[in-house]
């Protein structure tokens, strides 16, 4: 998708569609007391042109329109307006209304639009509730993940998939003409936000391949051909160098498969980095979780493709990073396997040896993400990072806890977690602290070993959480479960079914954080 930034009049550009916000700023108890706002329009469009503003008017006063979030409302042949035609979106209350909400306005103008087969359009920036510097890369943003299709493997798939092919921003007028600083700042937000937009869907679409196409090994392919696009430098490894490390945690999970291993790092290490500061981002890549000896039920397992959702989206994230040049050092270390249950496949009540010389009793070899992230993390720790952050699906608990709608953080560091979660916000992602207080730890005791890798399904995300701060040490640490949100279970209205990419725009936000 082309993607370029406009200053004309909103009435005065020639584009296949243009789109609208439209907001709700009724305020019901206040409008009975108060004569004076009681004649002021429930629903505006939000464009300082008075000729789009005339152009929708009667389908607006008509009441057909309530500017209710993701109402959309399609006018051919406006009056007025040089544009085709002109698509009004709903975006809820205006005394709501944020980038987080333009973010998802975008995604789903692109959606209706290329479902009619429209190739192009222009959206106007609501600048009287969002400012352009904002705006702009959040319709980018919103815009390029609502673009994206996962039907890869359908036949008809490149004639059926009608992906939009150029967008208009529409930032107000007096940005280019009077302020040629403004222009120039407004046109690097939009590239920033196509560069995390383009990442998170190329996380997507690692995770929506399948585990017969998306191996270890071709995952580590795909680390290495971004890193050379990007100048990043990618270091993978096999078997040998995991029993070199002594990654026995990792190890055990591997060993059950006939696809290798694979060990990823990619570092992002800039000229005039502060020499304090080095991230870590670590990843669960399961590229299929069958449970292991501990099998799972076969309704649903399908889905286990996604379980390397977390390493994916290290690897785009270092993409953004790459591309971004935030003044941080940052590595990335992603542990890639499957989990099979075999001849050679560890068993309930192996006992392994992780690199950090922590022996776990295994309980369940289906609680295999704790254990490859477990030696990521000491790897990581070892390779010198200062704070670490690790994503993965890894608990079905956190789905009962938080549902599809919030992935769960973990944070041991409530510093670290005031800049996660300010970024977090920024990113539009939503996401949910929970516990991790020390007698959660209790849980973690085996007879046998120094500790059991699962235990009771109470509070079964908290402590997964709690096994792997054991691993994360002393290190400032932040541990994102996104088992309930990495792949949408149903479409949305500015999003496709399937893989979401979430915690990449977060994960990013934070970085650049670091660098600034
Ligand atoms: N990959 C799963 C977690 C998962 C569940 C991801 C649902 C996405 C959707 C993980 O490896 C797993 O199997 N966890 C077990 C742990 C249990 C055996 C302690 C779980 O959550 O059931
Ligand atoms: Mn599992
Ligand atoms: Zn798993």
């Amino acid at each position: 998708m082309n993607t370029n930034l406009s200053s004309s009049a909103p009435s005065q550009l020639e584009t296949d569609c243009l789109v609208v916000v439209v907001l709700d700023r009724s305020e019901k108890d206040q409008s009975e007391k108060d004569q004076s706002k009681k004649d002021k329009p429930a629903v505006t469009v939000e464009s300082s042109d008075s000729a789009v503003r005339e152009a929708a008017k009667d389908v607006v006063s008509s009441g057909e329109v309530t500017g209710k979030t993701f109402e959309t409302t399609l006018l051919h042949r406006p009056a007025g307006l040089k544009a085709k035609r002109l698509l009004l979106v709903g975006g809820g209350k205006a005394r709501t209304f944020s980038a987080a909400e333009l973010r998802k306005l975008a995604g789903a103008a692109v959606r209706t639009l290329k479902s009619k087969n429209i190739r192009s359009f222009a959206f106007v920036v609501p600048e009287s509730t969002v400012p352009a510097s904002q705006g702009v890369p959040a319709i980018v943003e919103g815009a390029f993940v609502g673009n994206f299709d996962p039907g890869y493997y359908k036949s008809d798939h490149n004639e059926k998939d009608q992906k939009i092919d150029a967008l208009t921003i529409v930032v107000p007028g007096n940005v280019q003409a009077n302020a040629h600083a403004d222009a120039k700042a407004l046109e690097s937000a939009m590239q920033a936000g196509r560069i995390v937009a383009e990442s998170q869907n190329f996380a997507r679409d690692l995770i929506n391949e399948p585990s017969n196409r998306m191996t270890p090994t071709v995952m580590a392919e795909r680390a290495r051909k971004m890193a050379a696009e990007v100048g990043l430098n990618c270091e993978t490894y096999g078997a040998d160098k995991i029993k070199q490390l002594k990654m026995g945690a990792f190890w055990g999970v591997a060993q059950g498969s006939d696809e290798p291993p694979a060990l990823i790092v990619l570092r992002y290490d800039p000229v005039g980095a502060a020499d304090k500061v080095h991230l870590g981002l670590v990843g669960k890549a399961v590229t299929f979780d069958t449970g292991g000896i501990s099998i799972k039920p076969a309704d649903g397992m399908e889905k286990m493709k996604y379980d390397m959702a977390g390493g994916a989206t290290m690897i785009a994230a270092m993409r953004a990073i790459a591309l971004l040049k935030p003044k941080v050092k940052v590595t990335a270390v992603i542990c890639a396997t499957e989990n099979m249950p075999s001849g050679k496949a560890q068993k309930p009540g192996d006992v392994q040896i992780a690199m950090s010389g922590k022996s776990i009793e295994i309980i369940n070899t289906d609680a295999e993400g704790r254990l490859v992230l477990a030696d990521g993390l000491s790897y990581a720790r070892q390779l010198g990072c200062t704070h670490l952050v690790d994503a993965a699906t890894l608990t079905g608990a956190v789905v009962v806890a938080l549902g599809y709608v919030n992935a769960g953080i973990f944070a041991s560091d409530d510093q670290m977690y005031e800049r996660f979660a300010n970024a977090n916000k920024q990113a539009g992602e939503k996401m949910w602290r929970l516990p991790l207080d020390d007698e959660y730890k209790e849980t973690l005791k085996s007879n046998i070993a120094d500790m059991v890798n699962a235990g009771s399904r109470w509070g079964g995300a908290i402590f997964a959480a709690m096994f792997l701060k054991e691993f994360a040490e002393d290190t400032p640490w932040i541990h994102l479960d996104i088992a309930g949100t990495a792949w949408m279970e149903e479409a949305k209205p500015w999003i496709a079914k399937g893989p979401s990419g979430i915690a990449l725009r977060s994960l990013v936000e934070f970085v650049k954080g670091w660098g600034a």
